[in-house]
């Protein structure tokens, strides 16, 4: 056991700046990290933390690989960002052949942004501007899931089941149609098919394909998806696979859409895209959706970017993360940990601390049992972090759910540390 390690950095931080996700009135300082080799991390004081979550699911390749920081350092050296409207760079043409490749054939063109959120928001405009080109601005309504989590930006949040994250601003959020929850498939089949009745004011259904990640990593099964695919493809409504959590290797596939025989118009990546290394976003669509946008009236543009939109730094760590994937067996890493998953749930099933423990790829997830309600507020939160901190073991339950979510590089050793430290969070 070691104490949470502050030193002089993390008083400085304190003192200038406001985290993300963080009650900075109740939670300790930061822990200034100096370092990062595989899955593990390293604090000011030299205290080593595995970083379980993959910080934040997005270091796929775990931290400070030498591969991936040599190509972004020849592309820094080359070229290390030019604007993306009007011209273009080798690294996104290659990235973008190459992603194509991997996605299903619905996929034709890309589009480039900067994070998750902004995935999002840009496949949301795809298809509401979609419809309003076309002469059918009616179609604007969208559908989502409850405990859906779609990021942070206004249009994002709007996508994201109300919640204690988006209760300042729900006044603010555009309207959108949410369905039960996936993990009850035949409720939320039946509910699907009444708002069919009303299907010319929908635009799109967007979903988290097969587990919704923040909303308490729920796993679902990929024949809901696939009905609900069909039933939006019959009545003219796009649908929007967030793959920004479950892309690039994740969920035991290289998409999780992989899993599905009904394949959706768009497509969100981000996190895993660039291995970790660099912000990046990207959204799929087909010709269709592209050659609406197409017009002697510039009215009809796709008004969206950012100033970093297609960065080659974060493309060339793109291109750089699909060589790992082509050149190492990370698809053998991903077996083994999802074994490993697999053996673990198998000694813990009859632990009465634990309930509700699914797996799916290198996701494990489990509930602690409490007296209270599961969900984001439970109060066991705080004490399951600090506990698995204190042991060296970087976790960030959700409420009372707990779940790993490893860079594919983890060790055994470090995955036994990780099971332990969880079998031992103190129950009083
Ligand atoms: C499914 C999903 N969509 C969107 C986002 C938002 O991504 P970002 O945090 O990069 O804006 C997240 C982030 O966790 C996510 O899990």
């Amino acid at each position: 056991m070691q104490n949470l390690s502050f030193g002089p950095l993390s008083q400085r931080d304190q003192k200038v700046i406001w985290h993300p996700f963080t009650q900075h009135q109740i939670e300790p300082q930061s822990i200034a990290i100096q370092s990062g080799k595989g899955a593990l991390l390293f604090d000011e004081n030299g205290n080593e933390i595995i970083d379980a979550i993959s910080s934040w699911w997005v270091s796929i390749h775990g931290h400070g690989n030498e591969y991936l920081a040599q190509k972004i350092y020849e592309q820094a050296i080359q070229l290390e960002q030019v604007i993306f409207a009007g011209f273009t760079h080798p690294q996104a043409i290659k990235l973008s052949e190459r992603l194509l490749k991997k996605l299903p054939n619905t996929a034709e063109k890309l589009f480039f942004s900067d994070n998750g959120s902004t995935a999002v928001e840009v496949a949301i405009k795809m298809a509401l501007q979609y419809f309003f080109n076309i002469g059918q601005p009616e179609k604007r309504k969208i559908l989502a899931f409850e405990d859906a989590y779609h990021g942070d930006t206004f249009g994002a949040m709007s996508l994201g089941a109300p919640s204690s994250f988006n209760a300042p601003f729900q006044d603010m959020l555009f309207e959108v149609d949410f369905l039960p929850s996936p993990t009850e498939p035949e409720k939320c089949l039946e509910v699907f098919k009444e708002k069919m009745n009303n299907a010319d004011n929908y635009a799109a259904f967007i979903f988290e394909p097969l587990i919704q990640g923040a909303g308490g990593m729920k796993m679902y099964s990929p024949d809901l998806l696939n009905d609900l695919i069909q039933l939006s493809k019959s009545k003219q409504i796009f649908t929007i696979a967030d793959e920004i959590m479950t892309g690039f290797g994740r969920t035991g596939k290289f998409f999780a859409i992989d899993y599905l025989n009904q394949k959706p118009d768009i497509i969100c990546m981000s996190k895993g895209l660039t291995g970790g290394m660099m912000a990046m976003g990207i959204t799929s669509c087909s010709n269709q959706v592209f050659e609406a946008f197409l017009s002697n009236d510039r009215s009809k543009t796709l008004f969206h970017s950012h100033s970093f939109t297609g960065n080659p730094l974060a493309c060339a760590a793109a291109n750089a993360s699909l060589d790992l994937f082509e050149n190492e067996n990370i698809f053998e890493k991903i077996e083994k940990i999802n074994h490993s998953h697999q053996n673990w749930k198998n000694k813990i099933q009859q632990n009465q601390n634990f309930k509700n423990i699914r797996i799916l790829g290198t996701i494990i997830a489990l509930e602690l049992t409490t007296n209270e309600k599961s969900g984001y507020l439970n109060s066991k939160r705080d004490l399951i972090y600090t506990h698995c901190l204190q042991n060296g073991v970087l976790l960030r339950p959700l409420g009372n759910t707990i779940y790993i979510l490893p860079p594919f590089v983890i060790q055994q050793k470090e995955l036994n540390k990780i099971y332990q430290v969880i079998e031992e969070i103190p129950m009083n």
